[in-house]
């Protein structure tokens, strides 16, 4: 049965180190998967993004483009493929307006929650890997690494809001969140990410 799984995290998290990690532990069982992000995923999506990291907007707007382009992934990549008894990992869901739209920057969490309604009533991912971090490692990592975009321009406070929604989220539904400590080297998370997956996917190597 093919399955939906979600990077989450705040910027400098580590999680993209880990997302071709993943599909290629999917893959070397034989099933097909497809990668993606958000804001992204389409034509339309990724100028929605170009966009969404680089100029300023009202909030409202902010949230609305992040669902709007959420709206177009589903429609052209996400749907289609779980259809097609593909996997599909995406960098970045609903979690991350939740927490970045949400908890960042306080739009009330009703708001989202009546355009997670709209846009996708039926459908969660089957797994969030939810990389954590303390604030101060995800900034050394961040300026070590890049040039910042608009969120990573913020500062310590509406980081450490965005993580406490993430780990709200993560406490509400514990069935589908699982919390990586994304201090530990990248062969530690690793290791915990091939368990995870193996159960995940424990029909192809013999368990449930
Ligand atoms: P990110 O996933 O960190 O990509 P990269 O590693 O290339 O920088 O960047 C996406 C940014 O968009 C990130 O700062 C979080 C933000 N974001 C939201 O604020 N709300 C959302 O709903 C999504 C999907 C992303």
């Amino acid at each position: 049965m093919a399955k939906f799984i979600t990077f989450e995290g705040i910027d400098g998290a580590g999680k993209s180190t880990h997302i071709g990690f993943v599909a290629d532990l999917l893959r070397a069982q034989g099933l097909q998967v497809v990668t993606t992000r958000e804001p992204g995923g389409t034509a339309l999506g990724e100028a929605l993004r170009e966009v969404l990291l680089h100029q300023k907007m009202h909030l409202e707007t902010e949230a609305m483009l992040m669902f709007a382009a959420r709206r177009e992934h589903l429609a052209q990549v996400i749907e289609p493929a779980l259809a097609r008894g593909d996997w599909v990992i995406s960098d970045r869901f609903t979690d991350a307006s939740f927490a970045y739209q949400g908890g960042g920057r306080q739009l009330p969490l009703a708001k989202l929650e009546a355009l997670e309604q709209w846009v996708h009533p039926h459908l969660q991912p089957d797994l969030t890997l939810l990389f954590d971090v303390p604030l101060e490692v995800a900034r050394a990592r961040l300026d070590a690494s890049r040039t910042l975009d608009k969120f990573e321009q913020e500062k310590a406070a509406f980081f450490a809001a965005t993580r406490a929604e993430y780990l709200r989220r993560a406490a509400q539904f514990p069935e589908r969140f699982r919390i990586i400590d994304a201090t530990r080297t990248i062969a530690e998370v690793q290791q915990e990410l091939t368990q995870i997956i193996s159960s995940l996917s424990g029909k192809q190597s013999g368990k449930q």
